[in-house]
């Protein structure tokens, strides 16, 4: 086949000759002789921007999922032409574009070929809807693996599938299916253990081929809009995943409360029925920090308003639960009843806020409440005005989070389940159709919900839950996984969901735990659980219509479980706390699968259960009924079975003993675990001690972090934050353990309880900033191996 000769095949165009070529700063400009045109922005040494224009036309340039600064900078960059390329040359890459037809290839600094155009960039006349349908195709060389896109529900290797990014409210989601409520153009390539990441910035319904249609060739897609794609390069795959995440945004650090456990069910109501919930936990001395009010706390579903027959005083009602140590979070959906009487509907009315269809009237669409009208969030104005819908629930109420539900958004009694593609949107001052604005409505109205909380809840932190997502809504919200089902394939979904999502710059996220349709057996709730717990985001919630789902509803050894794992959770508090500043400062994903973990075992390439909590925990599920234990892999290096203790090498498929009560775990060798006191919510102690479990390595330094402050509000921002950081070093009969202090915060516990594990020698000698300490004077166990040392030690020599 010779396309270029003809520029047209099988309906496809194709670039022709490139004709002329230009450099403006950091974008480099490739006209050819049929009007496309390849702008190449150099954004870092390893970020680059690719976009294609045909008929010599840009559109204007706007993306909702850059983040302010991630398009700042520049680098240094040099053009060489030569026959018959051009070279433009970073500090990390080699980027070739050829003369006779745009096709472009990425190399290395070594010339290694990291990612290459199959046909390049070509297109498809929309004669249905006009524009442009865009293509990209890329060579897949063999080995190829394929990783990221957010939520979809199937193997972590994407290798032979082909998905679409299309927000869709799929209730009672099975394996594989897709697409799901969030769209997430992202993913991250590997070949010969060199990763590198594309994502294609690009809002309507798109298409991704990962060697499914033919076997050497990737692909993906868009229904309109422009070929629009940042290429990251690794090779380290977390490096990835952090350039796209610098790029599309990180999000404020939560308050802390939102990382402990939270309740929820469709719905807790009445009043009474919350608080008996919420005193269960405290009678059962099981951790909760969160309460949840699901729609039914509404007026007849009217957003912003109160069943005053359930709740005849929210705030007193929520002050109460909030001296139990219970904060408040409500939803609201998208859809506003049409209701005249309905100070929301009037406002939006007046204002002219709601969607229309094209030929004028407007977004009309049944949910909740019956047949609604939906706010255009991708205006400004109308985001502005969202915004301060929330001053009475937040500020005069009292509710400390807001929980975004069916904003894909979500219509029901149709089959396509959302809007019809003729509805108008602002696209912030870009008018557009639906296919255009589709996959980002959930995230403008994450987004305008998150202004609002965040205004009315200062100067405390914001807390905000969205369902639908496009990139960049991390800026804004923390995710679950949608409606997903009591079983235990939906286990194994969640795991694959929570990691997937977090390798696409989506760290903070949780499925229902248990399964929200149908009803979980105390077996599959324990083991559930157990996961949910290593979530960054952990939530407990259910329909409700086949029973409850509170941990007590399966008897005592599920409640024994279930306490046993939440206080866990809250244990490891600033472990959590810190893997989230790591997530919120450099990008760095909470939950690293293992092949995220370790790109250069080929092992990890096709692993699924197992996972990193944070940088040193190894977890991995079980996920079948009756199990005394199972096979999982163990990633090379040293560990300890957290239960145990036992010191394995890692490299290897290993079976683990795992009785209802345990869930396999490792901590790498070297690693400092902080852990807080149990708490039944946070804030209740005041915290009297940190607690570093320190696992002993044999050599080489080993670098942990503690990063701690207020726990909410914004002082941290000025400085008064605590980061601590531990290089650990280990010898046959000794352990040196050296503490650096940033920041200005005065953390209230004044001294740390080191807990060695794995220590081959009985403790002799202890000495601390050079001077050898009196047994007689330290808090010290030989037996369990515990020293108390006071907070602000330099240097520590454990002697045996
Ligand atoms: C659908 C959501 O996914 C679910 O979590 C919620 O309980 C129901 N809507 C009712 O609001």
């Amino acid at each position: 086949m010779i396309i270029n000769t003809e520029l047209e095949y099988k309906g496809n165009l194709f670039p022709g000759k490139v004709r002329s070529f230009s450099q403006d700063v950091d974008k480099i400009y490739f006209h050819t002789e049929n009007g496309v045109i390849l702008q190449i922005t150099i954004l870092r040494g390893s970020v680059i921007r690719f976009r294609y224009a045909t008929d010599n036309n840009f559109e204007k340039d706007f993306s909702y999922a850059i983040s302010k600064d991630g398009a700042r900078g520049y680098s240094m960059l040099e053009v060489e032409e030569e026959i018959k390329s051009y070279k433009i040359i970073t500090r990390r890459l080699t980027i070739q574009v050829d003369k006779a037809d745009l096709k472009t290839t990425i190399f290395d600094k070594e010339g290694n070929v990291i990612c290459k155009d199959d046909w390049g960039f070509h297109w498809e006349q929309s004669y249905e809807y006009g524009g442009n349908i865009v293509k990209m195709s890329k060579a897949a060389p063999q080995g190829e693996c394929y990783y990221g896109l957010g939520d979809k529900p199937m193997h972590l290797n994407l290798k032979g599938k082909r998905l679409e990014n299309w927000a869709t409210d799929q209730y009672a989601y099975g394996k594989d299916q897709d697409p799901l409520y969030k769209s997430i153009p992202f993913y991250i390539g590997m070949h010969e253990e060199r990763a590198y990441g594309i994502f294609f910035d690009n809002t309507f319904k798109t298409y991704f081929d990962f060697c499914h249609e033919r076997r050497n060739v990737t692909s993906f897609w868009a229904q309109g809009g422009e070929m629009n794609y940042y290429f990251f390069y690794g090779p380290d795959m977390q490096e990835v995943v952090t350039r796209y995440t610098d790029l599309t945004g990180k999000p404020e650090l939560p308050p802390l409360w939102a990382l402990g456990y939270h309740q929820c069910k469709w719905s807790y109501y009445p009043e009474s029925k919350v608080k008996e919930v919420a005193q269960k936990f405290r009678e059962l001395q099981i951790p909760c920090d969160a309460i949840y009010l699901d729609i039914d706390y509404m007026d007849g579903f009217r957003c912003f308003t109160w069943n005053k027959e359930y709740f005849p005083d929210p705030k007193r009602m929520v002050s109460e639960l909030a001296q139990d140590g219970f904060k408040t979070i409500a939803i609201i959906d998208p859809g506003i009843k049409i209701d005249d009487n309905y100070w929301v509907y009037k406002e939006a009315m007046e204002n002219d806020y709601f969607c229309k269809r094209a030929d004028g009237p407007y977004m009309r669409g049944k949910v909740w409440p019956g047949e609604c009208f939906f706010p255009d969030f991708t205006n400004p104005d109308v985001r502005e005005w969202w915004s301060g819908l929330f001053k009475e629930l937040i500020d005069e109420i009292g509710v400390k989070g807001v929980w975004n539900d069916m904003n894909e958004p979500a219509v029901m009694e149709v089959p396509s389940k959302t809007f019809p593609n003729d509805v108008r949107h602002n696209y912030d001052g870009h008018n557009c159709s639906h296919r255009k604005a589709h996959n980002i409505y959930g995230t403008q109205m994450a987004r305008a919900t998150y202004e609002g909380v965040k205004k009315y809840a200062y100067p405390k932190r914001p807390f905000i839950i969205t369902r639908s997502a496009y990139s960049g809504a991390q800026r804004f919200s923390c995710s679950w996984t949608g409606d997903n089902i009591a079983t235990w394939e939906h286990l194994w979904i969640a795991n694959i969901q929570a990691q997937r999502m977090s390798m696409s710059g989506m760290s903070f996220i949780g499925s229902d735990i248990g399964g929200f349709a149908e009803h979980p057996t105390g077996e599959l709730y324990a083991r559930w659980i157990q996961l949910g717990v290593f979530h960054p985001f952990c939530r407990t919630h259910s329909s409700g219509d086949h029973g409850n789902q509170e941990p007590w509803t399966f008897g005592e050894e599920v409640i024994n479980v279930t306490r046993k794992y939440v206080e866990l959770r809250y244990q490891l508090l600033p472990y959590l706390y810190t893997m989230f500043w790591e997530y919120a400062a450099y990008g760095v994903p909470m939950l690293k699968s293992l092949v995220l973990y370790d790109q250069y075992d080929l092992q990890t390439h096709y692993r699924t259960d197992e996972f990193i909590f944070g940088n040193q925990i190894l977890v991995c599920p079980v996920q079948e009924p009756n199990s005394k234990g199972r096979r999982m892999y163990i990633p090379k290096g040293h560990w300890y079975n957290y239960w145990t203790r036992e010191y394995v090498t890692g490299g290897l498929e290993k079976w683990v003993d795992a009785d209802i009560d345990i869930i396999p775990m490792f901590v790498k060798e070297g690693a400092i675990i902080p852990k807080y006191p149990v708490q039944q919510y946070v804030g209740e102690k005041r915290i009297e001690q940190l607690q570093l479990e320190v696992y002993f390595k044999l050599g080489a330094k080993e670098v942990s972090k503690v990063y701690e402050d207020a726990h909410d509000g914004y002082d941290y921002a000025k400085g008064r934050y605590s980061l601590r950081t531990y290089t650990f070093t280990g010898k046959d009969n000794e352990v040196i353990l050296q503490q650096h202090k940033d920041g200005t915060f005065v953390t209230e516990y004044s001294s740390i309880k080191l807990e060695f594990v794995g220590l081959p020698f009985t403790i002799k000698e202890v000495e601390i900033d050079n001077v050898v300490v009196d047994f007689n004077s330290l808090e010290i166990d030989l037996v369990q191996q515990t020293i108390v040392v006071p907070k602000d030690f330099t240097e520590i020599h454990i002697i045996g």
